[in-house]
Formats: C-alpha cells, structure tokens, sequence
C-alpha cells in the first residue's frame, strides 16, 4: 500500500502560507455581501486557471451584474496576462490582479469567491484550500482526481459552510432538467439501466519523449499534488488528461458529464455496490496511459449504469455520441446533447422533445447569496459521487489482466455479467472491427470489485489492491486536509 498524506486541520494551520487568512476563516453563516444583502452588492471573484475552460468561466462571469472579476490565477504567466488580465481590461475597462501561486490568491481578503478550472490533480486541493481560506468555490468536473479527496471536499464544504457547486453545467440546463424530471416521474416506466456515452474521437497526443514545459509555466506548482515528473509528451497544458498522475482519461474528461446525468436520471446517491470494467488505448501507440476504449460497469443491485467510451472512428448508439439513454420498462430517453433530447416509444416514436439550455454560474451566484447548498444545482456532494463513478471504473480497468478482446465474451461467464454488458461487449467487438482492429486486440479485463457505498472503499476480494487507488500519495507542501 502506498504511503499517503493527510494532514490533520491543526497540523496544515500551522504550517499554512495562508494560516491568517485561514484562520480567520468567516463562519457558516456568513454573507459574502459583507455589509448587507442588498442584490446591488459586487461579489468579487476570482478565476483559477484560464487556459481553456477557464475562458469560459471568464465570459459568464465578467460581464454579470453584481459580479466582478477581481482576480486571475494561473500558474502560466504568458496565459494568465494574455486570456486572463489583458482581456478581462479590454472587455471591462478593469484590470485585474494578477497571481501566479494560488496560495497567495487565497490570502487576498478582496476576493469572496472562486471559479477553478484547473486540471483534475489540482481540483480537491484548490477547492479545499479556498474553502479554508473563506471563499466560495465553483470547481470544474471531475471534482477530485481520486474518490477519497472528493469525500473530503464535501466535508470541508459541510464543515466550513462554504458554497460549492461542480461544474456539470448539464444540472442547470432547461433540457437535462425536464428530461430527468419526466423520468422520475415514471413517465418511461421502470428505470432500471441508464447508458452513459462518450463517443468521442480522439488521435494520439504524439510520442513518448522528454520534453521542457513552456518557460512561463512554474512547472513546481503546476505538478502539485502530483509527482514532479519530468514531461514525457509534447504539449503540457490539456494533454494532462491522458496520463494517470494528473488526469482521468475521457471518462472523467467528457465522460463525467454523461455520468453525472445517468447517475441523477437513475436516482441512486451513492457509489454503487460493485464495479467492473474493460479497456486499453489502442490503434496507436503515444504518450498517453488512459484507455481510449473503455467499458465500465457500476451495480446498484436493482439498477446499472453503464457507461462507455470510444476515442476511436465511431457511429452513434439511438442517435447519441456524447449523451445518455435512460431503458424505461415502457419507453426510453435519449439525451444528445446537454441541453437537449427526446423520449421514445417501443416502436422507436418520437413521442416527447426536451430543449432548453441554462445559467450554472447563476445557479452558484444565487446561493453564494441565499447561503443555502440547497439551492444549488450541482452541490459537491453530487460531484463527488458522479466523479467517484468515473475513478472506479478507471481502478477496475488498471488492476486488469491484459487479454484478447476476443476472450472477453467468454470470461464474462465468470462474473456472471448482465446481458446489457455482453451486449456492450459484442457492439465493441464490432467498433474495433470498423477501425479495423481484430479480435487478438489486447484489451485490461478489470477485477470486478465490490464496494462498500457507506465508508466508500473496497471490500472482499482484490480490495487490497485496489483500495490505495482511492487516495493518493500528496507531495510535500500539496497535502489535502482531512474533511
Ligand atoms: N464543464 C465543462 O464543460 C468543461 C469543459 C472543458 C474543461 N473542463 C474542465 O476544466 C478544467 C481545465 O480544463 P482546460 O481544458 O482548460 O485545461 P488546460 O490545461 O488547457 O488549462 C488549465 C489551466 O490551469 C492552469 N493551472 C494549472 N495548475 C494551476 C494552479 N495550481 N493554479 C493556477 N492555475 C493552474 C494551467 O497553467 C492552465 O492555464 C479541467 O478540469 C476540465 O475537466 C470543463
């Protein structure tokens, strides 16, 4: 079992850079408007990381009334001015300040709350830290880079009282919505199999080699949590999500989405009782260690949920790539997009449309002012659960035995598997066929773990290997607190 970090509350004050600001952390019941309620009132946020994603947190956030963007933070310094601080001037007339360590962010009494769109080893750390430090946080998906630092984030919300919404902008979208609503209603029937769908293609990220990150990276804080490895792909920024130290392959890139809807629309609100998967990245070989195909398998006993990716050529399944089909006794869903999707008969009639997008920031801004996690539509808590989903699967896979893809079907006896997964199993078998790959394909049949949904770890048979997958090994000065 690997060695892992945890610092009590006590322990990590002392030694914080930012142990004052800690300290003088503002009780459950604080109103980020300091002096009032009044909606006229400027919520100062600041956003963390705007390579990408953060862009986008920029324009929902920069431009809101009773909103402003106060600061950036990026450990990128070319990144940070160029689509942080210069456009946020040019499009406010206000310049931002501008911080490189995230630590001496949380140290500025200016900013009530934060927006992180860091990458996933950081997003626990950042979240938690900001927390202790006061702020409110609106953190990216997956919420955690494992399924221990995610009950963490939860319980450092519930503790310090701060406001935490995950960044599943589909629980805010009119058509996501109704759909899940309508389908709890029982209006499909029975629920008992949910598909999450990840078809997304995706090329090799380039070969293995050793290269230099870009100068205006702090490669020290970039790394983090994670070990301080050197960089063995090309690009540096986004092509994290390929390699287990920082990232959680597609599943919990793109796939968490999907996820978090099925595991809603199914209405379970825990980690499940068993999982399984299979996968391998194949049909090239790159830097990258995640699976590129990849099933996984979660069992809640009367229910399932599904879940599949394909990061290779592929068709749709019922009309849907990246979505969800909720199997209702009587009808069925498809969800084809987040903000859209439609409800069928057995005849494969249309017979209902969802539609509507919506305003996740909004959503987070209302109850950073409510100062109720109710009114939230994604609390962390939800985006603990859905992210655990995807790191499970992902454990199952790693722990596998490399076998050809073709003597899968008949190891799936030993399970026993349900005839939804053969049935996965065979349109796979088919997939790989289309990118001409052939039954001798090597793929990792993954261990069929049991879990125990309350302490949320694994029991019985292989759970010694695979519980230390649950948590990992913190690098000194980027240890997570205990909840
Ligand atoms: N909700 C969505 O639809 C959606 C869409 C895309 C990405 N995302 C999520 O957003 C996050 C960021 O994705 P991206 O594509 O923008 O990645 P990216 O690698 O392109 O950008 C991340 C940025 O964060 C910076 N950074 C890294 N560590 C930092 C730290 N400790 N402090 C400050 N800055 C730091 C990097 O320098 C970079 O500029 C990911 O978690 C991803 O899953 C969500």
């Amino acid at each position: 079992m690997r060695n892992q970090t945890v610092l009590s509350r006590r322990e990590w004050l002392e030694n914080s850079m930012f142990a004052a600001a800690a300290a003088s952390a503002l009780p459950a019941n604080f109103t980020w408007a300091r002096e009032s309620n009044a909606p006229s009132e400027i919520l100062r946020v600041a956003v963390i990381g705007v390579n990408g994603q953060g862009g986008s947190h920029l324009s929902s956030l920069a431009k809101r009334p009773g909103c402003e963007v106060v600061a950036i933070c990026d450990v990128d310094t070319e990144v940070g001015q160029k689509k942080g601080v210069d456009r946020i001037a040019k499009e406010t007339g206000k310049s931002p300040k501008f911080y490189q360590d995230i630590r001496k962010l949380l140290e500025d009494k200016e900013v009530d709350a934060v927006s992180i769109a860091v990458p996933n080893h950081w997003h626990a750390l950042a979240a938690t830290w900001a927390m202790e430090a006061g702020k409110d946080v609106y953190v990216e998906k997956p919420v955690s880079h494992n399924v221990r630092e995610g009950r963490i984030l939860v319980e450092t919300a519930r503790r310090t009282g701060r406001i935490c919404q995950t960044g599943t902008q589909c629980r805010s979208q009119k058509g996501t919505i109704d759909a899940i609503q309508w389908i709890h209603e029982g209006k499909i029937g029975e629920v008992k199999l949910a598909r999450g769908l990840c078809y997304k293609p995706r090329g090799s990220i380039g070969a293995r080699g050793s290269y230099q990150p870009p100068k205006s990276v702090d490669y020290d804080l970039w790394c983090g949590p994670a070990p301080k490895d050197p960089l063995t792909r090309q690009r540096l920024h986004y092509d994290w999500h390929w390699v287990w130290p920082t990232g959680n392959g597609d599943l919990g890139n793109q796939g968490i989405h999907q996820m978090d809807i099925a595991r809603w629309g199914l209405n379970v609100n825990d980690i499940g009782k068993r999982v399984f998967g299979f996968g391998g990245r194949v049909g090239y070989v790159d830097a990258a260690d995640t699976p590129n195909t990849e099933v996984c398998v979660h069992d809640y006993g009367n229910k399932t949920l599904l879940f599949e990716v394909r990061g290779l050529k592929t068709g749709d399944l019922k009309g849907a790539k990246v979505g969800v089909i909720f199997e209702g006794t009587e009808w069925y869903v498809v969800l084809t997009s987040y903000t859209s999707g439609s409800a069928f008969d057995t005849n494969g009639k249309k017979v209902m449309s969802f539609n509507g997008g919506g305003d996740h920031h909004g959503n987070w801004i209302k109850a950073v002012r409510s100062r109720k996690k109710e009114d939230l539509n994604a609390d962390i808590l939800e985006g603990h659960l859905s992210s655990a989903l995807c790191h499970l699967g992902n454990i199952s896979v790693r722990l596998g035995e490399q076998v050809e893809v073709g003597q899968i079907a008949s190891r799936l006896d030993q399970l026993p598997a349900s005839e939804a997964t053969r049935e996965t199993l065979a349109r796979v078998l088919n997939h790989l066929g289309e990118n001409k790959l052939g039954k001798d394909t090597m793929l990792s049949l993954g261990k069929n773990l049991a879990i125990d949904p309350v302490k949320e770890v694994f029991t019985g048979e292989g759970a010694a290997e695979a519980n230390p997958y649950l948590f990992r090994e913190y690098r000194k000065g980027f240890e997570i607190l205990k909840g």
